[in-house]
């Protein structure tokens, strides 16, 4: 048995899982580990696509060793994305194996230089350029800005298989299964969102530029990214997810944040949400920002078309977790959502005017009534917060699009 996973002809997966990182770009939460995904194509030239996080080197090159064996070396390394979850072992691979070209392009150049030192051997890329590998050739994509400005794909026409890099990945290690068709999607699919809604989302505009050119390439067999499951039985489908985020294309449901100190403006969220029940939504995620990490609420804000912010005001200003909330989606640009404000206060008003700054800047349906409360919510503020609610319910009737994961 090897470790290395045959992926197809002559290709094969030689990353490795990381169960000890708690936190990706040191931000975001990994309660079920990252993958970071390289492959080995072995033709008659040896190519690495992509590398590890430096801390799993070794892992990394047991695996290329037991598809080389003795004697053989790697003739080159492509790099598709430059961010060291990546590319952290470059420089060590190139001190193993001296010989070794490494393919990127003209921005690949300025950041191998800056992170690693190294200019020699390079083998310079533009859009669509072939390299020759013997009983393929690979052709190379640009894809900037999915992730980073240098970021593109790697395309194997003879196999159909796409290396993708970022785009189509997601957080959560692969533990035996490796391919959609082994793994649970409905899990991996809320991680693929999680990643791309916190990571790669602020540059939809891009990623509908990358879907465009990709469509030139035409039936994709395989889609290989760097984090997460392989595609191999269903590509289409997380093209096509990719594509509905990307386009800001929501499904029909609602999403209330609450900032609550003492559980008064608790009983906000709660009364709109109950009137949401009422009407018939079934697709509604409740989250405390005191204790849901910002990366989850984003994911599920990302998902649905409606968003409900109650949050209390802290001296004089909005509740601090909920400022930082509306920081990450201000970052994120979304838009073409449905949007119900909730402030409250007790000695100083902020929460509500503050949401309302927020709510101005764009990509926002305010539905009404904004509800302002003042210490603890009285029948009339409950009635209020009840309206808001029935009024998203009955926007959010005329909405039909569902996907089938769920949430965890
Ligand atoms: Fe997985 Fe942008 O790095």
């Amino acid at each position: 048995m090897t470790q290395a996973i045959n992926v197809t002809r002559g290709i094969h997966w030689v990353g490795v899982n990381d169960h000890q990182t708690d936190l990706f770009e040191s931000l975001w939460p990994l309660p079920r580990g990252v993958t970071y995904n390289s492959y080995l194509i072995d033709d008659e030239k040896t190519v690495l696509v992509d590398t590890v996080k430096s801390p799993f080197m070794t892992d990394l090159l047991d695996k290329i060793r037991e598809i080389l064996g003795p004697g053989r070396g790697l003739d080159y390394l492509v790099i598709n994305h430059m961010e060291p979850d990546h590319s952290g072992a470059v420089k060590i691979l190139k001190s193993i194996f001296p010989e070794m070209k490494i393919v990127g392009n003209a921005k690949t150049k300025d950041l191998l230089e800056s992170f690693y030192s190294l200019t020699d051997d390079l083998v310079i890329m533009k859009d669509g350029d072939l390299l020759d590998i013997g009983s393929r050739k690979l052709q190379f994509f640009m894809v900037p800005m999915v992730h980073w400005p240098e970021t593109m794909v790697t395309w194997d026409a003879s196999t159909k298989t796409l290396f993708s890099c970022d785009a189509f990945g997601g957080f959560g290690a692969l533990d035996g299964g490796l391919f959609d068709d082994e793994v649970d999607m409905n899990y991996y699919e809320g991680e693929i969102l999680r990643y791309f809604s916190n990571i790669v989302g602020r540059y939809s505009p891009q990623v509908q530029k990358a879907i465009e050119k990709l469509k030139g390439l035409g039936d994709i067999g395989i889609i290989a990214p760097s984090h997460g499951p392989i595609h191999r039985k269903h590509p289409g489908r997380i093209i096509e997810l990719y594509d509905r985020w990307s386009r800001h294309e929501t499904e029909c449901g609602a999403v209330i944040v609450f900032g609550s100190m003492y559980g008064n403006t608790q009983k906000t969220a709660d009364a709109v949400a109950r009137a949401m029940a009422e009407e018939g939504i079934e697709n509604m995620v409740y989250h405390d920002i005191s204790r849901s990490h910002v990366s989850f609420i984003v994911r599920d804000i990302w998902r649905y078309k409606a968003l409900v912010l109650a949050s209390c005001t802290y001296n004089t200003m909005l509740f601090p977790p909920m400022n930082e909330l509306l920081d990450h989606l201000l970052n994120k640009k979304m838009k073409n959502r449905f949007l119900g404000l909730v402030g409250s206060y007790s000695w100083s008003k902020g929460a509500l005017e503050a949401l309302q700054a927020f709510a101005s800047k764009g990509g926002w349906d305010l539905i009404g009534p904004q509800v302002e409360v003042k210490s603890a919510p009285g029948p009339e503020d409950l009635a209020a917060c009840w309206q808001l609610g029935k009024n998203i319910a009955e926007k959010l009737k005329s909405c039909d699009y569902l996907e089938k994961f769920t949430l965890d």
